[in-house]
């Protein structure tokens, strides 16, 4: 038995506007039947005018903090959150991170706060620095956010990435606790290839393109991503990474209840199902309801299994995520006995 993170609270949110994949063919040449074929995604939701990722990440924040005081399982209250720690790639502003503006909105006073960015394995990222503050002993109790709008940098005429990305965030709290209990984040696998920086980019905005001081080349203030390479490195670091995590940790793939990789498409979730050899239903899917919203994914997708009863005490998790930078990063736990709040 040794000090570990243990997860005790889970929300979400998602903005109110929805978006069909009919209201999209409304706009660019595509179709509803391309992108469920194609994708699996059905629908995405998107932030109002003004709206930003800190309203979002308050949102979850404020929901996984309530689930943590429904589960009660330890005596502490939101005043003894110690760390904020928000996954995003789509800060409010370029400068400063958004996290402080996230906590000091909460009421958690002044507690460290800052931004881990790691596009979509952000979540992952994010999770594993809370979890070895509290190991260490720098915090006791934290509050991992991950929450991304990307319909904000999305080119609007590029059907490619607005078939697929949605806004949203989820949020869990983490509590100092022993390995040896349900929710207690069990081990990690985490990695990057700096060589892919190229497949999926914002290519102006950043010192790179300011320094020249030039106005950015028409294009390059919108998210990019070359499709058909991320989907095959997709699966193959979620895959590999999946497995070297259970191999550290000592499960087997069929050992695994519930795989909840990043929604990007169910493709690529059903790909690296086959790589591993588990079965459909070892696959967590909420996409089709959210499509890839990013650093919220995995939070998310966890909050709507939990939700569902598809996720229950007990079951064996892997979390798995990939996303620009390249990044890729895993995390197992047993599944503890928390309520997910996805609604106020
Ligand atoms: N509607 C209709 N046609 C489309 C659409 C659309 N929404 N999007 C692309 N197409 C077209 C393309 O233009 C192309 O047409 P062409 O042959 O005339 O050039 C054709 O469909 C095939 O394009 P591909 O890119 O080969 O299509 P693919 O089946 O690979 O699907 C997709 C594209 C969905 C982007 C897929 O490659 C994918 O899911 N990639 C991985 C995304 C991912 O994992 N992202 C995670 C990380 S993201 C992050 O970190 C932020």
């Amino acid at each position: 038995m040794s000090r570990a993170a243990v997860v005790c609270g889970l929300g979400g949110a998602l903005p109110a506007t929805a978006v069909t994949n009919e209201e999209l063919a409304a706009q660019l040449d595509t179709s509803d039947q391309w992108i469920r074929t194609r994708t699996g995604i059905g629908l995405r939701y998107v932030v109002a005018p003004g709206e930003s990722t800190s309203d979002l990440a308050v949102a979850a924040g404020e929901r996984a903090l309530e689930s943590a005081r429904r589960t009660g399982n330890d005596n502490d209250t939101e005043a003894d959150v110690d760390l904020v720690v928000l996954a995003t790639s789509t800060p409010d502003r370029p400068c400063p991170g958004t996290a402080p503006g996230v906590a000091h909105r909460l009421g958690l006073g002044t507690v460290p706060a800052f931004d881990v960015a790691a596009v979509c394995t952000g979540f992952v990222y994010a999770l594993a620095t809370a979890a070895s503050m509290i190991t260490a002993g720098v915090a006791r109790r934290a509050l991992v956010i991950g929450a991304d709008t990307f319909s904000t940098i999305l080119d609007p005429v590029d059907r490619t990435t607005r078939a697929i990305f949605g806004d949203g965030a989820g949020a869990v709290v983490l509590r100092a606790g022993e390995s040896s209990e349900p929710g207690a984040l069990l081990g990690f696998d985490l990695g990057s290839d700096g060589g892919g920086a190229d497949l999926i980019t914002v290519r102006a905005g950043g010192s790179r393109q300011r320094s020249t001081g030039e106005p950015p080349a028409e294009g390059d203030q919108y998210f990019a991503m070359e499709g058909r390479p991320v989907f095959t490195e997709a699966v193959i670091n979620m895959s590999e990474s999946s497995q070297r995590l259970l191999d550290r940790v000592g499960w087997t793939p069929a050992d695994l209840d519930k795989v909840v990789a990043h929604q990007a498409n169910v493709r690529i979730l059903h790909a690296v199902g086959e790589q591993l050899g588990l079965e459909e239903k070892q696959i967590v899917v909420n996409l089709d309801r959210v499509g890839n919203t990013v650093a919220a994914s995995i939070p998310l997708a966890l909050s709507d299994a939990a939700a569902a009863g598809d996720l229950v005490p007990g079951h064996r998790v892997v979390l798995t995520g990939f996303g620009g930078g390249l990044t890729w990063g895993s995390a197992a736990l047993v599944w503890p006995d928390i309520e997910p709040v996805t609604q106020p």
